[in-house]
């Protein structure tokens, strides 16, 4: 056992699934410092704790700018997010210092594309609406023309970044009798062939799609993508999802979208802010379905997610090959 004074010193952010924190506390190379708590670190709180830290484990509600990296100093080498968005790290600012990076890919996957596909069908089949009817007494019968919705046999899907997940997102939906899959991003896509996805461009997806699905990660190409113009392209039947990032939206033009019939409905897993205000706008219109940010909540997945955060964690500390390490 070392002493306290060559323990590496780590701040973690916010209180993890134990599978992780066992693995750091059994490691024994760390002088463990949490924010043990389900809401995020105040920013004051933070600048403080990560003072003079060699690791930083992090969530993707903290910003990690020059401002933290600052407040850490030189000592730190690692910073491991629970989280395969990367959107709250400053790159240049990390990359300049010479830290590493680890990231928590695939072990998310099945998870939030199972949730995605949820997403979809509870928005296009109007499921929350139902059930606030049974609750509320407004079911007074059964009625041909009530709670109507669109169904995906026989539908277009466009996919708006085919990667880890929008592949997987893609492969579940096919066996529902989607007709076309199309996708959109910066390449063509090998994986494409399995779900025979067709490469189109941005304007003929969203056109042509009843269904879209936002599943791309939040850059500066794709802030904002889903604004006014795009919203005016869909057509009016058509179905939009989110499981992204807030950021990729624009929920003004979003809004207006819903409310003149532009578009059909919406389902949100993710806004800006988060959490999105009670009284937002979106809130208002009974054909937006928003979930708080649940896309990887499966027990098993914030599980695995947290062991793989303490992995990378650790062999950033000891100069290890990350089993996940974000390469920049
Ligand atoms: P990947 O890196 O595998 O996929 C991201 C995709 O985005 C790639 O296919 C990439 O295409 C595409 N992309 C990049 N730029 C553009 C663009 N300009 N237009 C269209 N597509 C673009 O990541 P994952 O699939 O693992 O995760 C995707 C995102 O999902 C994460 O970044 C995160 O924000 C979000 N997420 C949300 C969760 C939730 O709880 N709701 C859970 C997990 C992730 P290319 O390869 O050509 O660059
Ligand atoms: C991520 O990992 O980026 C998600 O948004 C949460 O799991």
């Amino acid at each position: 056992m070392q002493g306290a004074q060559q323990l590496m010193k780590v701040f973690v952010t916010r209180r993890i699934p134990q599978e992780g924190m066992k693995i750091l506390k059994q490691a024994g190379i760390c002088n463990l410092s949490v924010w043990d708590s389900d809401e995020p670190v105040p920013r004051a709180e933070l600048l403080k704790s990560v003072s003079g830290a060699h690791g930083l484990v992090c969530l993707l509600s903290d910003r990690i700018d020059a401002e933290v990296l600052d407040a850490a100093g030189p000592n730190l080498k690692v910073i491991s997010t629970m989280s395969v968005g990367f959107d709250h790290l400053s790159m240049d600012e990390i990359k300049k210092r010479g830290i590493r990076i680890g990231y928590t890919p695939d072990v998310l996957t099945d998870a939030t594309a199972e949730l995605t596909v949820a997403l979809l069908l509870a928005t296009a089949r109007r499921l929350p609406e139902g059930v606030a009817e049974v609750k509320s007494g407004g079911w007074s019968t059964w009625k041909p023309l009530w709670l109507c919705g669109y169904g995906l046999s026989g539908s277009t899907v466009g996919v708006i970044g085919l990667g880890r997940i929008g592949l997987a997102i893609a492969r579940r939906l096919m066996p529902f009798g989607v007709k076309r899959l199309l996708y959109t991003g910066r390449g063509t896509k090998p994986g494409a062939k399995e779900v025979e996805g067709e490469f189109v461009p941005l304007d003929t997806l969203v056109s042509e799609s009843d269904f879209i699905v936002v599943s791309c990660a939040l850059t500066p190409d794709t802030q904002s993508m889903c604004n006014k113009a795009f919203f005016s392209k869909m057509k009016n039947t058509a179905v939009f999802i989110n499981t992204s990032r807030g950021a990729v939206v624009n929920q003004e033009d979003l809004h207006e979208a819903l409310s003149t019939g532009q578009i059909a409905a919406a389902g949100l897993d993710v806004t800006t802010p988060e959490p999105l205000p009670t009284d937002h706008p979106l809130l208002t219109l009974n054909n937006c379905v928003v979930l708080p940010h649940i896309g990887s909540a499966t027990y098993s997945t914030r599980g695995i997610m947290a062991e793989l955060t303490a992995n990378n964690l650790l062999a950033g500390l000891t100069g290890a090959a990350m089993p996940t390490e974000l390469k920049i």
